[in-house]
């Protein structure tokens, strides 16, 4: 066999032996391309180290955002502010900078049925994963139960230290279920810990604050909780119409909704509570 020839099998081999599965994959063209534009070998070397380091970003993005478990993979390109007016895109704009969890600042999303609260929440969780951070999607149900369970399965340190150290933690659908003395104790225990390591949490409810506090057994924990919770914290009220039923009503199936009132709360120019 020709040298040349040893050396280009040679090289494939050792590209798979050191992984680099993406330059493998492009350097036959690349070598084409250089053959035909006459690159220079710095020029060469960094396309194929380029081809590797996007990818493997691109891999380490799609695995983070499948570990955060979002319930459809939805970006903000997907939603429309014209449908939504009462959404400020500034202020949406200014969270897609995603500086709120550097600030350890939360972000509750409020507003009827269907106006997309879920979507915006999967947009920011998106985002963050896009840029290198860890998320995870659940519902306040799903949470709850998975912490009593953990409780009594004696895997509640293994549990908190999970959702404690995530880099931003979506709580879904805040406020139905009533929480017996164990259930907020356990959640208020979480909350703390997050509040603590000033990591993030996006909250989504179809309920004003004063009716979050109901579902805590105990008034004592649930002003605790949501004064975590509110401290450092941006409120996006939403008050529309359902994005699901805009068909229905356009085709006048159904009636008009009477929006949400917006919570009480004192919000600074930044739109952040402290
Ligand atoms: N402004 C919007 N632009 C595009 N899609 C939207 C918009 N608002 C809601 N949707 C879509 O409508 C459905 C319901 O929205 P969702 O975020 O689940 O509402 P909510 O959580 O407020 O009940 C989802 O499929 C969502 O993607
Ligand atoms: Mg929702």
């Amino acid at each position: 066999m020709a040298t040349e020839a040893i050396s280009y099998e040679r090289m494939h081999l050792n590209l798979k032996k050191l992984g680099l599965s993406s330059v493998c994959e492009v350097v036959d063209s690349a070598l084409e391309t250089a053959a035909g534009q006459e690159q220079s070998f710095v020029e060469f070397l960094d396309g194929l180290l380029e081809a590797e380091v996007s990818a493997r970003n691109e891999r380490t993005c799609e695995t983070k955002i499948k570990m955060a478990r979002f319930p459809f993979k939805k970006g903000i390109e997907s939603f429309d502010f014209s449908f939504q007016p009462s959404i400020d895109r500034k202020q949406i704009r200014d969270v897609l900078t995603l500086r709120f969890l550097s600030e350890g600042v939360n972000i509750v999303l409020l507003g009827p049925p269907g106006v997309g609260k879920t979507h915006l929440a999967v947009a920011i969780g998106m985002a963050a994963c896009q840029a290198g951070h860890t998320a995870y999607f659940t519902t306040a149900d799903e949470l709850v139960a998975m912490l009593v369970k953990s409780y009594s399965t004696k895997t509640f340190d293994a549990k908190m230290s999970f959702f404690g150290r995530m880099s931003l933690l979506i709580i879904d659908e805040v406020g139905y279920l009533p929480l017996d003395r164990q259930a907020s104790n356990l959640l208020f225990q979480l909350i703390s810990k997050r509040y603590e390591n000033g990591n993030s949490v996006i909250l989504t409810s179809n309920r004003g604050y004063g009716e979050w506090g109901s579902m805590f057994s105990d008034a004592v924990i649930a002003s605790a909780v949501l004064d975590r919770l509110l401290h450092r914290s941006v409120t996006i009220n939403i008050r529309g119409e359902s994005y699901r039923l805009k068909d229905k009503r356009k085709a006048g199936i159904i009636g008009a909704t009477k929006p949400l009132t917006a919570p009480s709360g004192t919000e600074t120019e930044l739109g952040i509570a402290s």
